[in-house]
């Protein structure tokens, strides 16, 4: 099967693209034989977005979602690749839980892999599955604090040897860097546990040190170091000076602590709840500068699906987390077309969306539109207007922070190795 995408506005320039297959064939100017041509005239070609971080929950959790809806939500979003966060029921932290959750991942409509969580007792386990090198393990998971019951590591021994694992088998440690310690020591210093403090009983100094502290770890070790979620200023400062001698560290952003602050709490609740903490104005200042400025490496969604209903709960029952992979393009779309040029935004966002992320995890054969690639494409109609509506979304979490902003760039439609899907109305497949 040959299918000519006709016309469209690439990184290149305006090119034709033959997918033959699941792969992508030809890429120039001239003709080429066809049994489907599609016009994109006016239509912006991405390659496939790579998500970093999804909690594609299933297994003792398809109740908040399974791979089928989170990848349906994923093609929605014009991502094609996900990478599945480790702390599932079962958690992905031995042979026996990565066994599940590749059983239940056979439903997925994208391409996929997984992150390992590491605790403070399952290395041995982690070496057995590094050892057989299988290629669907992306990087080793930590999480310096509880966040929707992960297991944590707080001894700094053992998280030096899970470093020292991650160097020898060459895989990046992602961190969630939000430090035990320091949130429960402002866990009961604030008197009032509300929504309306979270921000300050997860106070930023956890993920600050908790930044420094591994930092340091990588710099001694010399792993790759992949920060989760940077939410605050200090953190990307920190992380722009270690960079400047380290080439082994890595940082991601959300478009939630790009793009939202603590001032929307008061209207959104705890449908705002999540964990790093939706910071200060200042903060998304300098992500956003720091984003174009080439400090930050990647964007990842951190899709954290919970029902609504529990969302509904009082503050501290509340989960954290929300949906996020149906939003995220057209969220940056909009926010780097109102500051740079059509040509910038797509390069950024192929770079930070795309190219980044399978070059730092090691994806091959993708991110990027290039002959002898897989055929993961997007292509986007970047004058359409839209409001992201949660109720229509193919996530079953139908809520979000962005809930009727108004955005600009839709997916109009998505190949994920060279199987094209069509969306229809408001990010209906
Ligand atoms: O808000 C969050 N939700 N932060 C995390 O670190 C975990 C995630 C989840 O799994 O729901
Ligand atoms: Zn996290
Ligand atoms: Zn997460």
């Amino acid at each position: 099967m040959k299918t000519l995408l006709f016309n469209c506005q690439t990184e290149l320039g305006i090119r034709n693209i033959l997918i033959k297959d699941d792969q992508i064939s030809y890429i120039g100017l001239g003709k080429s034989e066809y049994d489907e041509k599609i016009d994109c005239h006016g239509f912006t070609l991405f390659p496939g977005m790579i998500d970093t971080h999804v909690h594609v929950r299933d297994l003792e959790m398809t109740y908040k979602e399974t791979w089928e809806t989170a990848t349906r939500a994923a093609i929605a979003g014009g991502i094609t690749t996900i990478m599945d966060m480790p702390n599932t029921k079962p958690a992905t932290i031995d042979l026996e839980g990565l066994r599940a959750k590749r059983l239940a991942a056979l439903q997925a409509l994208v391409n996929y892999c997984f992150h390992l969580g590491a605790t403070e007792n399952n290395l041995t386990d982690i070496e057995k599955i590094l050892r057989k090198q299988p290629a669907d393990v992306a990087g080793i998971k930590v999480y310096l604090s509880s966040s929707s019951s992960n297991e944590v590591v707080r001894n700094p021994k053992i998280l030096e040897k899970i470093f020292l694992i991650a160097y020898k088998y060459d895989k990046p440690v992602l961190v969630h860097t939000e430090q035990q310690s320091i949130l429960d020591k402002w866990f009961s210093h604030t008197s009032e546990k509300s929504i309306k403090f979270h921000s300050l009983i997860r106070n930023r100094e956890a993920a600050i040190e908790g930044t420094k502290l591994v930092l340091d770890l990588a710099d001694k070790v010399g792993s790759k170091l992949y920060l989760c979620h940077v939410s605050t200023q200090e953190e990307i400062e920190l992380i722009k000076t270690a960079k400047k001698q380290n080439e082994n560290v890595f940082c991601e952003v959300t478009p939630h602590h790009l793009f939202l602050n603590e001032n929307i709490i008061p209207e959104v609740g705890n449908i705002g709840k999540v964990n790093p903490p939706l910071s200060k104005k200042i903060d998304n200042k300098a992500l956003f500068k720091e984003l174009l400025n080439g400090t930050i490496d990647t964007i990842g969604t951190d899709h954290a699906p919970h029902l609504k209903k529990e969302k509904e709960q009082s503050y501290l029952n509340a989960p954290s987390g929300f949906p996020g992979l149906e939003t995220a393009l057209p969220i940056l779309f909009t926010k780097l077309r109102e500051v740079i040029s059509q040509d910038e935004t797509l390069h950024i966002i192929s770079t930070l969306f795309s190219k980044n992320p399978a070059d730092i995890f090691k994806i091959e054969k993708r991110g990027e539109i290039k002959t002898g690639n897989y055929a993961d494409l997007v292509l986007f109609d970047p004058n359409k207007k839209w409001k992201i509506k949660s109720q229509n979304f193919q996530s079953k979490a139908k809520y979000s922070p962005f809930e009727g902003m108004e955005v600009q760039g839709k997916v109009v439609m998505c190949f994920v190795n060279g199987i094209k899907y069509e969306n229809q109305g408001d990010t209906k497949l």
